[in-house]
């Protein structure tokens, strides 16, 4: 299904990170920032899972009720058909019309939390990974940018615990495993941004909101610079 056609036009960052991390903070804080910077293009802030109303509504089966409420290959099947969904309605439209995509949590969250969290094997992200791009007229879903937000999982958790109170539903699936499947998460992103560092920016959770977000900000300027050049 590739086409020449259809290549992707616009800038697409991710932002990743464990629990309480503060990347959705960092997410709104970029699109505020950018809508301001780029009035004439479509700025558009989504979310994993999600982004799309059927992706939402795998959303609420994967973040609610109890950690063992899925097999862990159902949970990484899930993700993946909420991905195709999200990709094709909400990611892929706003690229090709040369828009500025910003997605809180993509691929990288699965290879790390269903991957070195749940233990689903490498060779099953490469495949379905291939079969979602034969599915698409895009040659990649590869983000221009990825900043990766690192918490101590103590404090991110504790972070994330304090904020869940505040809702009036609590989408805490993932908080509700041990200590230990946060530690790996943390150093699966190690790995990601060691092994990706031409993508991969990492950054500290724990300084300031606005020291973040000027470092941020300040490196997605010469992304977008770069790409729409
Ligand atoms: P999110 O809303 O980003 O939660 P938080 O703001 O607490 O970080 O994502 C919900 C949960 O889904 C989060 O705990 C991580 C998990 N997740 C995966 O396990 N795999 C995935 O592929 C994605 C996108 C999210």
């Amino acid at each position: 299904m590739n086409s020449s056609t259809s290549k992707k036009s616009g800038v697409f960052f991710t932002f990743e990170g464990g629990e309480g991390s503060g990347k959705s903070v960092q997410s709104r804080l970029l699109h505020d920032a950018l809508q301001q910077r780029f009035p004439h293009l479509p700025v558009v802030l989504t979310r994993e899972p999600g982004g799309s109303d059927g992706a939402e509504s795998i959303r609420h089966l994967l973040t609610t009720g109890s950690q063992d409420r899925w097999m862990p290959f159902s949970e990484f099947l899930l993700f993946y058909a909420a991905r195709y969904d999200h990709w094709c309605r909400t990611i892929a439209p706003t690229l090709r019309d040369g828009g500025i995509v910003l997605c809180d949590r993509f691929f990288d969250s699965s290879r790390i939390y269903q991957g070195e969290g749940l233990g689903i094997p490498k060779t099953f992200f490469d495949s379905i990974h291939q079969m979602m791009l034969e599915m698409i007229p895009e040659d990649s879903f590869r983000p221009h940018r990825t900043y990766v937000l690192e918490i101590d999982p103590h404090i991110g958790l504790d972070r994330s615990k304090q904020r869940q109170r505040s809702r009036p539903e609590k989408e805490d699936r993932f908080e509700q495993h041990q200590i230990d499947f946060h530690k790996r998460v943390l150093q699966g992103y190690r790995r990601l941004v060691s092994e990706d560092p031409e993508r991969c920016l990492q950054l500290s959770g724990t300084n300031s909101i606005d020291e973040i977000h000027q470092q941020i900000l300040n490196d997605a300027l010469q992304v977008i610079q770069k790409v729409l050049a």
